[in-house]
C-alpha cells in the first residue's frame, strides 16, 4: 500500500473520459489499495482513479461508513435535488454549490468482482455522483452554482 500523487487541476487527466476495467488484476488491487491509502491520508470523503492518474472506472468512497470500492459504477436512478459546498481533492482550498440529486441508486463492482447495489443519499449520494463525474473529465468547478469561494 502506498500514497500515489494526487493530481491536480490544469491536469489534462482529469479531462479525460476513463476506460472501463474489464478484468480485476492484482495491479487494480494494488491501485485500489492505493485510492484509499491516498483518500484517508489527504483527508476526502472521495477520490476517483484519474485523480492518481489512471484513466479507468475506479472510484473510492468513505463518508464515514467506510470505504466504498466502486469499479464500473453506473447510476440507476436518482431523486430530488440539494444544493450544497463541495470540493475536490484535485482542486484544493476551492469550494462551491452544487445541485446534485438527494438519493441515487447505483452499481458496481467491488474489489472481488461482485455487483453492488447502493442506495444513498445525502453526502453519499453527492460523493457518487462527484467521483463519477470524475470518470468523464467532469470536475465539479464545472457545475458550481454561483462563486466559487477559497478558503481551507
Ligand atoms: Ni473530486
Amino acid at each position: 500500500m502506498a500514497i500515489r500523487e494526487i493530481v491536480k487541476y490544469g491536469d489534462e487527466c482529469l479531462r479525460k473520459k476513463c476506460k472501463p476495467v474489464d478484468e480485476i488484476t492484482k495491479r487494480t488491487k494494488i491501485l485500489i489499495d492505493d485510492m484509499l491509502d491516498t483518500l484517508y491520508e489527504a483527508n476526502g470523503c472521495g477520490l476517483a482513479a484519474p485523480q492518481v492518474g489512471v484513466l479507468k472506472r475506479i472510484c473510492v468512497i468513505d463518508v464515514g461508513d467506510g470505504p466504498v470500492v466502486m469499479i464500473n459504477p453506473q447510476i440507476l436512478s436518482q431523486e430530488g435535488e440539494v444544493e450544497e459546498m463541495e470540493g475536490c481533492l484535485s482542486n484544493p482550498g476551492k469550494w462551491g454549490v452544487v445541485k446534485r440529486p438527494q438519493k441515487v441508486v447505483a452499481t458496481a463492482l467491488d474489489k472481488n468482482g461482485e455487483v453492488k447495489v447502493y442506495e444513498a443519499e445525502g453526502l453519499f449520494a453527492r460523493a457518487i455522483c462527484h467521483e463519477l463525474d470524475h470518470l468523464d473529465g467532469v470536475l465539479f468547478i464545472d457545475k458550481v452554482i454561483g462563486e466559487l469561494k477559497i478558503g481551507d
